[in-house]
Formats: C-alpha cells, structure tokens, sequence
C-alpha cells in the first residue's frame, strides 16, 4: 500500500429499531468484513469500527407504540443486532452504540465547536405543531392524504403506498399521529448547515480527486452537486437525541444524521485512547461501507462537517452497493418482507459462510439484485458442496487411504504439474486485485476457479487408478493437492472465515500467511487431522419451507394492505325489508361435478327444504358444512346453475384474498328465525 501507514474502515450504524436482515449483510458488513480480514491476513493495520444508530424518530414512534421508552427500544434492538454481527462472523474492533455517554460528549462537543466558530446558519421557520402534545411534530408524526395517490395514510415526509417524498405540508388534511388532532403551524429556530458554501471545495475534492470512486456513487454525488446544494438543518425539536448543547435550545436535539456519523468516532474514542491517531493524522485511510441511501450523507454531508470542524481526515473511499432484493421485492422491515438473520441461523445452523458465499456471489455491486432461496440452494450444492467442497474430500480421504492421513512427498514434476502450480500466483494476483478495487464477487469466483484447478488436477491425473502401478505419481499428486487446499483455506478465509477454520482442522495447521501461499506450507511427513465435510447439501425441502414462509407474509400483506370496498349509495329502508332472510340449517352438501367452486347444499329453512348452489367449495368441504347453520336470502328468483336450480343465497362473507366465510347468528336458533 501507498501514502497510508493504517486503515479505518467504517460500517453504517443501523437503526437500532428491528433486527438486521439479509439486506444490510449484503450491502455493507460482508463486504467490509472481507476487506477488513484480508487487510489484517496481509498484515496491515486496521480498525474495524461499527455500532447501533440509537436516535431518530421511528425510533420513538416504535416505543410509543408498544409503550415503551425509546431506550428500552435501543437496549433491545442493539443486543440482538450485536449478537447477529457477531454470530456472522462480522470482525469489528467495536461495535458500540450512540446513546452511550462519550458518544453524546463527543457529538455535543463537535456541534458546540462548530457554533462557536460561527459556522452555522441560524433560521426560523414554521412547523406543524400539537398544542394538546406539547410538541413540534416531526414529518413522521404527521399523517394525511397523499397529494398524488389519495392514500389516506401517508407520512409526512413519504408516502408508502406510492413510494412519492412528500413534505408534511403537501399533505390533504395532515393531523398528528400522536393525538390525532389537526396541527397547527407555528415557528421554531433551527441551526443549519451551510452546504453551499461548500459546494465548490467538494466539486473539486471529490469530482477531480476521486474519479476513482466507483461509478454509482461517484454519479450520485455528482448530480446532488450539479443540483446545487442548500442549507441542511442539523437540530429538531424532538426529545429523543443528543441535546443541542445551547441555552437557547431547550427541547432541541441534534438531527439524527449530524450526530450518527460521529459515532464513527467516537466508537473509535470508546476502542483506543490512540483514537485521534486513527481520526486525525492523513496517513490514515478512512473507507466508509454503506449501502446506497446514505450515499449523499457519507460523501457530501458529513465530509462537509469534517471539513467545517477542520481536524479530521475525509473518507479515501466509500464503496457503496446497491440494493438488494427479496425474491423480486424491495426488501421491508415494516411489510416483514426480509430474511432475518436471527431466523436464519435458527434455520441454518451453522451454516453462516454459505449465506455469505451466496450474499457475495450474488453481491449488489453495481446494480440491485435479488435473493432467491432457489438460487441460494443452487450456489450451496453445485458450488460449494460440489466444486470446493467436493475438491477438498478427495484430497484428504485419498492420502487418508493411500498413506494413513501423513502428507506424502513430492517426487519430479511433469509438465503438467508446474503448469498447474504456475496458476495459483496468478489466480492470487487476480483475488488481490479484485479486493483492492472492492470487486467482492469478482475476487470470490477467482477463489472458486483455484478450487476448479484443484477438481481438474485430479479428474485429469486420475490417482485412483495410478495408485496400482505408479504409487509415487501419485505421492506428488497429492502433495500438491494438499498444497492447494493450504492455500484455498488461506484465500477463502476473508470470505468464508468459518470454513477455512474448519478446513486447517482437517488439514491440522495454523492459519498460514498471505504471502505464504503458492509455498509449499504442508510439508512432507506432515500428519492431517481428521477428514470431514466442509459443506453439506441442502435438501428440497429446506428451502420449500423458507419459500412457503414468503408466501404466508406475502398473503398477510396482502390482507392487511386490501382496500376495502367504497360504501355503496343509501337505500331506502323499504327496500332493505323487501329481503327475507332467515336463519337455516344445512342437512346436506355435495360438490357439483366439474366445477372447481360450486358446491349444492339442501338447506332446511324452516319454512321448507330447498336446494341452493353456492360457490364456496374452495374454501369449505361438504363434510365440514353439513349440519351448519347458515343465513340464507329466501325469497331471491331461483336461477339454474350448471342445471340444477338453485332457490335462493348462502350469506358469506368475503376476505381480502377472496376466501369466503359463512355469517351465522352466534348462537344456534331456531330454523326459519328472520334475520334483519
Ligand atoms: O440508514 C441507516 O440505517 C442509518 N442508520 C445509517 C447511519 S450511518 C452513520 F452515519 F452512522
Ligand atoms: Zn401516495
């Protein structure tokens, strides 16, 4: 590496309102963690810096709806977030967490430098308020009609059902979300950060000195600046935060996105008392990994904080992803449309690098991409199991068989022999390569072509059957196998870190150098451990049940998110009175032949006996509704249906997804009984 001495490498703080799901994995902590461990395997030095973001709105709006306090909220989210961190094997220094004491120092303490310094813009303007609440309303507290889809529900900075950015006032007949009542607007004092004045150093520092950036994110900054930027408001009227450190504030906090990037650092100051080492001295490189929604505030907002401070290093890169997608839908904590880690280790259990192999395979690198369990299941058996997985087994169970798990010595190489170790080099210098430019997929399938090499090697020299006649051939086959498998243990690690433990076990060694491979580390005479399987197939059904999951939320959302249908015109009561309803009981029921809904029931009225035709034969059996009582219209014309006449209608209603359930008294009466 270059001009740099150490590296501080950063991971979006998420929200610590739900637990962390596929999606996060994906677009910022693997790839971070791979880079952060082949960093530390070639021997840099690196701080590894992650923690919860604890501030924030829907944080408050998730407490107050299951009447908790926002800290309880915090508490609960962090852990579980930590744990799943954790349990992935994601390698922080530290994960720390925004509500903690030095963070709040640390962040009032930069905001309070920069006001004295007179950095800031003062303003006032005017924003919705509750007066039975007692506070300004933040946009997500304020709900109303969309002024584009006519949603009744949307928020005051978005609207879900159009997926439209709204501003609290667009919205028709906005009331607050706390008591409900109409808010009224009225001024408050705000601080701002002046990005303008801005504008030209970041136009020059990062469209002329970081052309390298990669093209997503260099593209969205470019067109925030060509936009032209404008002041931002850095403080709230909010009671959840770090508390703007002026007299004049009183009931203010700092905006969620002023404070949240400190964390970086004071997470950093919570680590090392050398902390200002990492932040302050330019031979430092600083990379932040986010996902692409937090793009503006990691290139142009919080560098221009930095900046205004003044003591700081600027991020050298921020290799931000895309988004990653969930079986062709956006991923949603609110719609429960995710794969949660937690969940997925239930499901999984330790099967922690198959999920970051395919995460990494299939990375949203340049544009959003979708997980699908299909595709999971396929890089697990065909990739895994049968490339690397496969590779390694017959490398070991061979020299298990042939000479008791003791490695065997290499004898003269052929040809063949030298072209095939002239590979691993070059197949390393493509993984570096790859890395060093935040082409995490591209790195992992050049990993994957060393454990091909090796498949091939031994589909090519065949040591099963030279075994008979030429023992020492195959001594030197494997010895290289061995050697390639050393060397996949050490390649792999950064990505699937589990394995490569798992398979130095088998092979009986240490973790072995970066530089070292291409060596000959597994030396003759050498005893291997014992011999197992690095991944294990996953079944049909495993994945039908992950499947079936998806589409139970698929159909709950369906459910909660159906319009019910407009209410139709009044009717005259006279016309209500002209229906005779009454309660009936059904005394038999049969489905009617080739149809897939109708089902012909004998009801007994009490009035007489009577046949009616009713489509709900998807959703009952005639068995299950023989003896039911029902509401049935009796005096509706009878009409022929499929050639049996039906004399009058069954009462049902209808679900959002169509299923149909009978409406009865909820008590049994009397057959004939008039309902009205
Ligand atoms: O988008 C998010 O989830 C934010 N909580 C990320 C914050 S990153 C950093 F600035 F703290
Ligand atoms: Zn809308």
């Amino acid at each position: 590496m270059t001009k740099f001495k150490r590296n501080l490498i950063t991971t979006a703080l998420p929200y610590a309102n739900g637990p962390v799901h596929i999606g996060h994995l994906a677009g910022v902590y693997v790839p971070a963690d791979i880079y952060v461990r082949y960093l530390r395997q070639k021997g840099e030095e690196v701080v590894f810096i992650g923690g919860s973001d604890e501030h924030g709105v829907p944080i408050t709006i998730k407490a107050q709806k299951e009447g908790v306090t926002p800290q309880d909220i915090v508490d609960r989210y962090h852990r579980i977030i930590k744990d799943s961190f954790e349990e992935f094997g994601i390698s922080f220094d530290i994960y720390s967490r925004t509500s903690s004491r030095t963070h709040h120092e640390l962040s009032s303490a930069f905001f309070k430098k920069l006001y004295d310094e007179g950095k800031f813009i003062e303003k006032t303007s005017m924003q919705f308020y509750d007066e039975q609440a007692g506070q300004f309303l933040a946009d997500r507290y304020i709900v109303g009609k969309c002024p584009h889809c006519g949603n009744e529900r949307a928020y005051g900075d978005q609207c879900e059902a159009c997926g439209t950015s709204l501003n609290a006032t667009d919205l028709i007949d906005p009331v607050s979300a706390i008591t409900g009542n109409k808010p009224e607007l009225k001024e408050t004092k705000h601080w701002y950060l002046p990005l303008d004045k801005y504008e030209s150093w970041l136009k020059e520092w990062i469209l002329e000195e970081h052309k390298e950036w990669k093209p997503n994110v260099y593209g969205q900054c470019k067109s925030w600046l060509d936009n032209g930027l404008q002041p931002r408001a850095v403080t709230r009227d909010l009671d959840w935060g770090v508390p703007v450190p002026l007299e004049e504030a009183k009931g203010k906090v700092l905006y969620v996105w002023f404070d949240a990037p400190i964390g970086y650092i004071s997470a950093t100051k919570v680590l090392t008392p050398e902390w200002e080492k990492y932040w302050k001295d330019p031979e430092t490189r600083m990379i932040h990994f986010i996902g692409k929604d937090n793009i503006v505030f990691h290139c142009i907002i919080f560098p221009a904080m930095l900046k205004a401070e003044g003591s700081y290093i600027l991020p050298d890169n921020v290799p931000a992803n895309e988004f990653l997608n969930l079986e062709g839908d956006k991923i949603s904590t609110s719609r429960n449309w995710a794969v949660w880690l937690h969940e997925y280790l239930r499901d999984f259990e330790g099967k922690q690098d198959v999920l970051r192999y395919v995460l990494t395979a299939n990375a949203p690198e340049t544009k959003d991409n979708d997980f699908t369990w299909k595709d999971f299941q396929a890089r697990n058996n065909n990739e895994l199991v049968a490339i690397y997985g496969n590779f390694i087994n017959r490398a070991l169970v061979l020299t298990q068989k042939y000479f008791g798990g003791i490695v065997p010595e290499r004898g003269e190489l052929t040809d063949y022999d030298r072209e095939v170790l002239a590979e691993i080099p070059q197949i390393i210098e493509k993984v570096e390569k790859n890395l060093d430019s935040f082409h995490f997929r591209d790195a992992l399938k050049e990993c994957m072509n060393l454990a091909r090499l090796g498949n091939k090697y031994l589909a090519d020299t065949e040591p099963w059957k030279l075994i008979k006649t030429d023992e020492g051939r195959v001594k030197t086959i494997l010895n290289i196998c061995l050697q390639l498998a050393a060397d996949l243990s050490t390649l792999t690690e950064p990505f699937i870190p589990f394995s490569a433990v798992k398979l130095r076990g088998f092979l009986n060694i240490e973790p072995v150098k970066w530089e070292r491979m291409g060596d000959e580390v597994v030396s003759a005479g050498h005893q291997l451990g014992v011999p197992g399987l690095l991944f294990g197939k996953i079944e049909d059904e495993e994945i039908q049940k992950q499947v079936d999951k998806l589409l139970a939320t698929k159909k709950e959302n369906e459910m909660a998110n159906a319009q019910v249908s407009a209410a139709k015109p009044n009717i005259a009561f006279d016309d209500f009175a002209k229906m005779d309803i009454r309660a009936g009981k059904i005394v038999a029921a049969e489905k009617v032949a080739k149809t897939k809904k109708l089902m012909k029931l004998t009801v007994d009225t009490g009035i007489d006996v009577r046949t009616v035709v009713s489509g709900i034969a998807e959703y009952y059996a005639p068995e299950e509704v023989v003896g039911q009582q029902v509401s049935i219209l009796v005096n509706l014309e009878p009409k022929l249906l499929k050639g049996i006449e039906s004399q009058g209608m069954i009462l049902m209603a209808e679900n959002a997804d169509g299923s149909l359930a009978f409406v009865r008294p909820d008590k049994e009466v009397k057959a004939g009984s008039e309902i009205r």
